[in-house]
């Protein structure tokens, strides 16, 4: 390990701290939620699809050859992976309330597998990586445009968790992308996948986002913050060897 690499270990018990946590029990009649579109159970039952699933990297971290990874890495990214099946059971618990239906396919769930299951464990990672922002900014403007209710808190609880994961993916970044030449073939394709997932989103959703009144704009602004936050905490980081500007993050997070 270098000066300048993560200590996965850290990472582990930060992860390892938060396996106990309890489930949420959402039903129908709780305040708040007999005025939500259906499109909007639809789309969190899109979401819920993305959220299963992935436990192959796992594997393939295990043996890895990268540098700077190991058996703590391999352990945490399996927590990583139990925390997002955690959102699938808390989303499928939110479909449920909103009196939707779970789905077992999609088109953008099935090209979510697709990139997850590119070949080598640093594009997995940006898949990933990707699905983090994705999150953090279609969670975060949902929210935002529904009305004060238990399904909201739970939609909060899932962007700290995202949050997390975001930056423990920026991490591993940082002991892949050594050189100068590395980060700019990382600036340049997490672009261009970030501009096909906006797209993506944008279509799979729009109904959504059309029912809560949530202009396309304001998406696309929240986006941009995100994805070059992602971006900075990278290449900049890797550049100085030293924190980026964490725009647009919540200040005070424990990690
Ligand atoms: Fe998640
Ligand atoms: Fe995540």
């Amino acid at each position: 390990m270098t000066q300048r690499d993560p200590d996965w270990a850290q990472w582990k018990a930060f992860f390892a701290a938060r396996r106990e946590r309890p489930g949420v029990r959402l039903l129908p009649d709780e305040p708040g939620l007999s005025g939500i579109p259906a499109s909007v159970a639809h789309s969190l039952a899109i979401f819920q699809l993305g959220e299963s699933g992935g436990g192959t990297v796992v594997g393939q971290a295990r043996g890895s050859t990268l540098p700077s990874l190991g058996e703590d890495y391999a352990e945490t990214l399996a927590m990583f992976v139990a925390e997002e099946h955690r959102h699938a059971e808390l989303l499928a618990c939110c479909v449920r309330a909103l009196r939707g239906r779970l789905i077992t396919r999609n088109w953008t769930a099935r090209l979510f597998v697709f990139g997850r299951r590119l070949a080598g464990l640093r594009l997995k990672i940006m898949v990933l990586l990707a699905a983090e922002v994705v999150g953090i900014c279609y969670y975060h403007v949902l929210a935002e445009g529904l009305p004060d209710s238990a399904l909201k808190g739970v939609l909060r609880e899932i962007i700290a968790d995202e949050r997390a994961h975001l930056r423990f993916h920026c991490d591993f970044f940082r002991t892949q992308l050594r050189t100068a030449m590395h980060r700019r073939v990382f600036a340049a394709l997490w672009r261009a996948l970030m501009f096909a997932a906006a797209v993506v989103v944008l279509i799979d959703h729009r109904h959504a986002l059309s029912d809560l009144r949530i202009p396309v704009a304001h998406v696309w602004r929240r986006w941009m913050v995100y994805s070059r936050t992602a971006e900075n905490r990278i290449v900049c980081v890797a550049n100085r060897g030293a924190p980026a500007p964490c725009l647009g993050w919540q200040q005070g997070e424990s990690r």
